[in-house]
């Protein structure tokens, strides 16, 4: 059941500078970005600031049009007037104001229920289940303003999930929230993909967020995708090998001068010590790296083998370190 629940060809965004107050110039804030996300399947996009992940969401959610390429939301296309192509469709935008401030936990559900046609009944008895396991019951009569960033959030998602779509689009889900609203709202995403096969978009600069969450993951910089794959084949693709190295910081009596040697990075002196690491994209290239070390006479106390972790990776492709 490999469906493509979201397909976006050659999607492309340029802010036009007279729709702009802010900047004179054009922006092409995405560029060509082509990807597929398949039921069941979390799909992450991940970049720095300015990257285009909000832009790319607004354009899937039909609150932006895309000034050139595709969208295919459940195989209908968004731009042939079908309206039906967004009824499978909730999404999540960055920032609190996804919903009414003040109108009641209870009351945004109904609202946003009615709105897309589901019958009251029906809604009654998923506000109820979706308020139970956000723990948002407690609260539901409350006026949402109220209500913490981290309880909006929460209600945002009740909001998308009360039509119970198919796809499911969050921009920066977690960003700024306490640790137990981040948890729950990541134990529901998990399982509205695994348990009820939803096709979910989520955009983040937070890698942490990426490697629990993702299936798949699009890394992008000024609007384009980068590096696409699972988090495994990110690794395999990008990952150099890394030592750890580990020499006496004195040959007999005298101060160890350490050399310059290609790949070395993070020296520092500990304790009778200086340790390094050093990164090759081949494991043979330490031999050379040793070899050096030894001619010198250093004392070698601890080689040992690590490997590059995602937020390094992720640092490189964007060309942040
Ligand atoms: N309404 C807009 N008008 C002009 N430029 C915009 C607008 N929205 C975003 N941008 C620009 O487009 C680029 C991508 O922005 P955005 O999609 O918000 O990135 P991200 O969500 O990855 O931080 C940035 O350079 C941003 O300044
Ligand atoms: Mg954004």
């Amino acid at each position: 059941m490999n469906k493509s629940k979201v397909e976006c060809r050659s999607l492309t965004k340029v802010y036009k500078s007279w729709l702009n107050w802010s900047s004179k110039k054009n922006v092409s804030a995405v560029n060509g970005v082509s990807f597929s996300i398949k039921e069941g399947e979390v799909y992450s996009i991940l970049g720095p600031n300015g990257a285009g992940k909000s832009t790319i969401i607004k354009m899937i959610a039909g609150l932006i049009t895309p000034t050139s390429g595709e969208i295919l939301i459940d195989g209908k296309e968004t731009r042939r007037g079908a309206s039906g192509a967004f009824h499978s469709l909730s999404a999540i935008l960055e920032g609190p104001r996804n919903v009414y401030w003040r109108l009641s936990p209870l009351e945004n559900l109904h609202y946003f229920g009615n709105l897309r046609g589901i019958p009251s009944r029906v809604i009654e008895e998923r506000a109820d289940d979706l308020l139970k396991k956000l723990e948002i019951d407690g609260k539901k009569r409350n006026q949402s303003q109220h209500l913490s960033r981290g309880m909006l959030q929460k209600l945002a998602l009740a909001v998308a999930l009360i039509t119970d779509p198919k796809v499911l689009l969050l921009d920066e889900p977690t960003l700024g929230l306490d640790v137990s609203s981040a948890r729950k709202i990541k134990e529901i995403i998990k399982s509205k993909a695994y348990d009820d096969k939803k096709a979910i978009l989520l955009t983040t600069h937070q890698m942490g967020l990426v490697e629990e969450m993702a299936d798949r993951i699009a890394i992008v910089k000024e609007g384009k995708i980068v590096a696409e794959g699972t988090p495994r084949e990110l690794k395999q693709i990008f990952s150099h090998d890394v030592y750890k190295i580990k020499i006496r910081d004195t040959i007999a009596g005298k101060k160890f001068k350490l050399p310059q040697i290609a790949g070395m990075k993070d020296v520092q002196n500990e304790d009778g010590a200086i340790g390094f690491r050093f990164t090759s994209k081949q494991h043979t290239d330490i031999y050379p790296c040793l070899d050096k070390l030894k001619k010198m006479k250093a004392e070698i106390i601890q080689v040992s083998r690590d490997s590059e972790d995602l937020e390094e990776i992720f640092l490189k492709i964007t060309g942040r370190t």
